[in-house]
């Protein structure tokens, strides 16, 4: 059942950028992303639009969020409440782009990863689920909860 999620997710969610573009990063110590995507610094606002919309980051299919607006929150992975006091930018940034790197068993999607993705629509193939920049934005938002 979990996977389904994860691989809907992917299926529908995928909108950005293909192989080619796909941004180079570097992981440190194995666990972190130090450095920005994209060179920019995230808007939070946005990444909090980006995270509640169902076919976009739809980390409320997983997890609990401080968003009373939105009904239906997921209790598969941990509550987001408070996840900036408890994990780094660095290593906040690398869950996002591809939490199989930390457990390589989590139903959590990789989000900015383009390749291995499991039940991803040919129209979808070869793209990640969020652009650089969306993860960029949604890490701001992660780094408002403290
Ligand atoms: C299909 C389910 C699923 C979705 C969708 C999902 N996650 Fe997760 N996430 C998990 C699970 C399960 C974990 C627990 C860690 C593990 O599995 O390794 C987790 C862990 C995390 C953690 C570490 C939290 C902690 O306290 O250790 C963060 C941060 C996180 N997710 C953020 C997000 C964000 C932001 C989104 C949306 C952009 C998202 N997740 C979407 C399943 C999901």
């Amino acid at each position: 059942m979990a996977f389904s999620v994860a691989g809907i997710i992917a299926a529908t969610a995928a909108s950005a950028e293909t192989k080619a573009s796909l941004v180079k990063f570097e992981i440190t110590k194995g666990e972190s992303i130090a450095h920005s995507l994209t060179g920019q610094q995230g808007d939070p606002v946005k990444g909090r639009a980006v995270a509640i919309h169902r076919k976009k980051g739809n980390c409320l299919a997983c997890h609990a969020m401080p968003a009373p607006e939105q009904q239906f929150h997921g209790n598969i992975g941990p509550d987001l409440t408070g996840v900036a006091s408890r994990y780094s930018s660095g290593e906040l940034r690398l869950r996002l782009v591809d939490a199989t790197i930390i457990n390589e068993d989590t139903i959590m999607p990789a989000f900015y990863r383009n390749v291995g993705l499991h039940r991803v629509l040919k129209k979808f193939k070869g793209k990640t689920v969020l652009s650089a920049q969306e993860v960029e934005d949604v890490l701001a938002y992660l780094l408002t909860l403290k």
